[in-house]
């Protein structure tokens, strides 16, 4: 191909510009795998990723985009065959390297996926990084004691996102009958409902005042994907033996607690990451997955272009975006 397009993101005198551009495939980062893009998604990473500032990307100019999924079109590698289909998620995909906002990737094998048996190129971005935080967070907790008991007292936090929106499809997709959701604003209600919340609460639930150092065990487990003061707040509510699982920062990077609830209730702190995770851990969790298709259903999703990426981030910056979209590139 001579030419294509990509989602271009440049800067001139701390003026960020980001918007369509047709560029050849000299303007992509170098790498052995050159893939065809049919699908990206959204993630709160890309939201953060064209803010000036937003300590994402490490230099101008990029293609954000930190997920894509699409046909292998050139190899340099044994390991991958033309047309075989592949997924790349997290590394330094849309940061340092030229991302997923594009019709063509060129990649290092290391960061390749082929694609888990079971689910199809669309599949895997409508579950993007946010399904894979949310399964890994999940395992994580079940790790720690949650696969013993279907009826634990579970709580999902920023349910109304895409990380928590898929974790509370999985967790009801594994039997797990108790769920709470945290979540914002009314509007978000059905849809947490509907995704498989037994019970939903707002922030005024669990902001106590006078925070004492210990509280009533309100919660067995909690897979939290907001960080900040609602976790401070959540710590010291977690039952003996409990365990809670942080993965995000939307609620801020700073965590204000006690050893107490840790030394006398024996509580976990489980920290999650989806970026520099082996491969082999990788295929486990997109595995667990691929099992539950049926969530893929029920998950709510939008579909856009290409173009129409900077006014979907920027609902996603003013809290406005509920669940999760995909970008269509190549298929349609
Ligand atoms: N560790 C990893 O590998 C990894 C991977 C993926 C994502 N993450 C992180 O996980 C987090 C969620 O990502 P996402 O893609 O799900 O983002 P998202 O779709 O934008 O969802 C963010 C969620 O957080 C809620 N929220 C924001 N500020 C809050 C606050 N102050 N108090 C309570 N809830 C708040 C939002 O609620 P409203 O709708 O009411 O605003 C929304 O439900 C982000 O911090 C992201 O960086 C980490």
């Amino acid at each position: 191909m001579k030419s294509f397009k990509a989602m271009y993101l440049d800067e001139k005198n701390g003026q960020l510009n980001f918007g369509l551009k047709t560029i050849n495939l000299d303007d992509l980062s170098q790498g052995d795998i050159l893939i065809k893009v049919a699908y990206s998604s959204l993630n709160y990473k890309d939201m953060l990723a064209v803010q000036p500032k937003g300590g994402v990307i490490r230099s101008y100019p990029m293609i954000p985009g930190i997920d894509l999924a699409g046909t292998v079109v050139s190899s340099e590698s044994d390991d991958f065959t033309l047309g075989q289909e592949v997924l790349v998620t997290g590394y330094e995909l849309g940061m340092s390297h030229t991302g997923g906002f594009s019709e063509y990737a060129r990649v290092p094998k290391e960061w390749v996926m082929p694609l888990p048996e079971g689910v199809s190129l669309k599949d895997v971005m409508v579950y993007g990084t946010a399904g894979l935080t949310a399964i890994l967070s999940i395992l994580a907790l079940e790790k720690a004691g949650l696969s013993e008991n279907k009826e634990a007292r579970l709580l999902v936090t920023g349910a109304s996102g895409g990380v928590g929106s898929i974790a509370l499809a999985l967790l009801k997709a594994r039997g797990y009958q108790n769920v709470t959701a945290l979540i914002r604003k009314d509007y978000q209600e059905d849809m947490v409902r509907a995704l498989g919340a037994d019970r939903v609460i707002r922030p005024e639930a669990i902001f106590i005042k006078e925070k004492p150092l210990l509280l009533k065990e309100q919660y067995d487990f909690i897979l939290d994907t907001v960080g900040g003061d609602v976790v401070g707040h959540l710590i010291p509510q977690l039952a003996y033996g409990g365990a809670i699982s942080l993965c995000g920062n939307a609620a801020g990077i700073s965590l204000n607690t006690t050893v107490l609830p840790f030394i006398l209730r024996g509580i976990s702190l489980l920290g999650i990451d989806s970026v520099q995770i082996s491969q082999e851990k990788r295929l486990e969790a997109w595995k667990e997955l691929a099992k539950h298709r049926e969530v893929l259903a029920i998950l709510k999703t939008d579909q856009i272009d290409l173009e129409v990426i900077p006014s979907v981030l920027d609902k996603l910056k003013k809290g406005q975006h509920l669940g999760r979209t995909l970008v269509a590139i190549t298929e349609n």
